[in-house]
Parts: C-alpha cells; sequence; structure tokens
C-alpha cells in the first residue's frame, strides 16, 4: 500500500479528502480560506433556498419526519413517502412506474446487472461515468463500448450483434458529467428502435438543469416516454440524496424483485424522502434559474474558447482541457490562490492525456462572479 500510495504521489495522483469547514450559498470554506464554489453539483442553488428549507422545516414538525426507515423497503421501511415521491415522479415524466433508489451509484450498479444476463449484450458510451462502469462489471452479459457520442460507430456494433444476442441494451449519460457534452437522445431513440434495444439514460447532470419542468434533456425533445428507464438523481439539481428511474410497470416489478442493491440496503429515511419531494416539486417552476445558468456558461465557454483554450462541451459543466496532470493541478492551484475552487481533474477518472480543470456553475452565481476567470487561467491578474 505504501508503494503504491507513494507512486500516486509521484505522479500528482494522490487524493485526500479536502477539510471543507463551511459551504453555504456561493461559497466555501477551505482550511479557513473563503472560496468562491465552482464544483458544486447544486445547480439549481436549493440546498440553500430558504423559502423551500422554511416549507421543509415546517414539514418536519407537523409530520414528525423519522430520521430513520430502520429496515430496507422490502422488509418495513416503505414509508408512504416512497410513494408519494414515485407517484410524482411517474406523473412527471409520464410513465406507468418510478422506483427510488438510495443513490445513482446504487442505481446504476443495481439496474443493469439485474435486466441483463450471459446471453446480453451492454453498449456503453466510451465516457459513460464510472458507477455505469461498475454495473457493467457486475453484470454477466457482455459489453462493448463504442467512441464517444459516435452513433455511427453504435450503429456497426448494433448490426454486427443482431441476431447474437437475447437482448441488447444501450447506456449514455444525457449530459456527460465530465465534458459537459450532450448525448443525442434523438438518434439514440431511432437506433434503440431499429435494432430492438432496451435504452437507459442517466441524467444525473441534466435533471434540473434541461427541460421546461427540469425533467432534464429527454424533456427537451420529448423523449421521456420513449427511453425505456430514464435514471435521475437527487444529489445534485435536486439538493437531496438518492436516486430514481422512470420506467413501465413491467421493469419496476422486475427490478423490485432483482436489483440487488436496492433489495440488501436500508431504505432512506422519511427526513431526506420529504426534502426530496419538496425539492422535486419546487424545481419545477424554476425555468429562469435554467435559463439563467445556460446564459452564464456560454459566456464563459465562449470567452475561454477566445483566449485559446480547449473547452468542450455545452451545458452548465465547463471544463478546461489542460492535458496534462501538472498543468491542471497548477492551474487549479491558481485559481485557489485567488479565491476560486474548481478542482483538477485527472485520469483514471478521465482518459489519458485529457486532464482537466473542471467548472461546475450554478443559477445562483453572477457574471460578475465569474468575468475575472479568463484572465487568470491566462496567468494574467484577474480583470
Ligand atoms: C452520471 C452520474 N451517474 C451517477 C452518479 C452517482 O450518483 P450519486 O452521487 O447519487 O451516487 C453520478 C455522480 O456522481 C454521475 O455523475
Amino acid at each position: 500500500m505504501e508503494r503504491e500510495l507513494s507512486e500516486l504521489r509521484k505522479v500528482d495522483r494522490f487524493r485526500a479528502l479536502p477539510p471543507v469547514t463551511a459551504r453555504t450559498g456561493k461559497y466555501l470554506e477551505l482550511d479557513g480560506r473563503r472560496l468562491l464554489n465552482l464544483s458544486s453539483n447544486d445547480y439549481l442553488g436549493i440546498g440553500d433556498d430558504s423559502e423551500l428549507l422554511d416549507s421543509y422545516l415546517d414539514e418536519c414538525r407537523s409530520k414528525g419526519y423519522s430520521m430513520t426507515s430502520s429496515s430496507s423497503r422490502l422488509l418495513t421501511g416503505n414509508h408512504p413517502l416512497y410513494t408519494q415521491l414515485e407517484n410524482e415522479l411517474s406523473r412527471l415524466y409520464g410513465r406507468q412506474a418510478a422506483l427510488v433508489f438510495n443513490s445513482g451509484y446504487h442505481a446504476n450498479i443495481g439496474i443493469l446487472p439485474a435486466l441483463s444476463g450471459r446471453h446480453d449484450l451492454i453498449l456503453s458510451d466510451k465516457l459513460n461515468h464510472a458507477s455505469i462502469i461498475d454495473g457493467m462489471r457486475l453484470a454477466e452479459a457482455q459489453s462493448q463500448r463504442y467512441r464517444h457520442r459516435d452513433y455511427g460507430h453504435l450503429e456497426e456494433l448494433l448490426a454486427a450483434a443482431e441476431g447474437r444476442y437475447r437482448q441488447v441494451f444501450i447506456v449514455t449519460e444525457s449530459v456527460f458529467s465530465m465534458d459537459g457534452d450532450l448525448a443525442d437522445l434523438e438518434k439514440l431513440v431511432a437506433l434503440k428502435k431499429r435494432h430492438h434495444a432496451v435504452l437507459l439514460v442517466d441524467e444525473a447532470h441534466g435533471a434540473g438543469v434541461f427541460g421546461k419542468t427540469g425533467l432534464g434533456l429527454c424533456e427537451v425533445s420529448g423523449l421521456q416516454k420513449e427511453i425505456d428507464i430514464v435514471i435521475g438523481t437527487f444529489g445534485k439539481s435536486f439538493a437531496s440524496t438518492g436516486a430514481y428511474a422512470v420506467m413501465d410497470s413491467l421493469f419496476r416489478d422486475y427490478l423490485v424483485n432483482t436489483v440487488r442493491p436496492f433489495i440488501f440496503t436500508t431504505a432512506l429515511p422519511p427526513a431526506v424522502l420529504g426534502w426530496s419531494l419538496l425539492t422535486l416539486r419546487g424545481q419545477v417552476p424554476m425555468a429562469s434559474r435554467r435559463e439563467h445558468l445556460q446564459q452564464i456558461a456560454s459566456r464563459l465557454r465562449s470567452e475561454l474558447v477566445a483566449c485559446g483554450f480547449d473547452v468542450p462541451g455545452e451545458s452548465h459543466i465547463v471544463p478546461v482541457i489542460t492535458r496534462t496532470d501538472e498543468r491542471a493541478v497548477s492551474l487549479a492551484q491558481r485559481l485557489r490562490e485567488s479565491g476560486f475552487l474548481c478542482l483538477p481533474v485527472r485520469p483514471p477518472t478521465v482518459p489519458q492525456n485529457t486532464a482537466r480543470v473542471r467548472i461546475s456553475l450554478r443559477s445562483i452565481l453572477e457574471w460578475e462572479d465569474l468575468a475575472p476567470l479568463p484572465d487568470l487561467f491566462l496567468g494574467r491578474a484577474g480583470r
């Protein structure tokens, strides 16, 4: 272990838990210093929404939400708030059913292994999140990765798989967490129909941010009923914890009976479910926050590109590609010294030679907060 850890230190890949001492609103306190927080997934700023927090505290008092569920859902942990939350999700998405999980990680390591068997094939975008990769590792099915957002490549793999498998599954993120670019859901739905595949879309970074009512990228193209399973998380835009999958009732019944990380774990406490229900409903009318977020993101992206930086994507996740680990670390350090917290992301989280500084924007930020960034990236004093 010591040898391995010292190797990690040598190549700048040793990770340690940051000593965060406070986190409110736009700022975060690290090592006693106040920094603008550009590393949060609370994209709509709901975590600090005093109106929602006040109504939650009122509900806690009047309804006496417990802090424990005391058991798994299939035993005695299935509080009525689960039913309310799942009914609300199916109603919003216009789907037959929904199922709530303890986290997105639980959902992703559970669903694919439950649905697929050794006569099946999983086709996954090369840049899918680690939780999806771990789900594929746990599954008995064979798996192949198609080049990132290369649907021609996906179609080749689908054609080659024709007649060779019991069922083919396609899995993708909607908004890619490290690149901030978007999957083409229309193409994916067309492909899944043509090849009779099952399509799973992880909206972890799309829910809350995209769509008129915040259902995610699937809502933008009106495809939420065409995707077999849409997965979303409560830990990001919805400022809570847990995750959900919306789907047909048959899928739900099957998952309740087969997903091991759903069956063999203690249910979420009512205190969390009550807050998730409130934030899920509360984010629906937040269209102006979503618009503002996209506006500041596209302005920052175009200013950084004008300064000569490689900034892929088209969302509120703005990665500045540095290629080398050292450059990512030193740029992030320079930004931190100037009062901005955005973290360097290095392999193995991203592919080799694509290290980056990842800026994650939120609707509570104003352009004035971000204006110094291009100069700081260039190594000039902020404007
Ligand atoms: C695309 C994606 N899926 C799933 C997850 C896991 O979600 P959770 O944090 O709820 O476990 C994450 C988050 O970190 C993610 O980025």
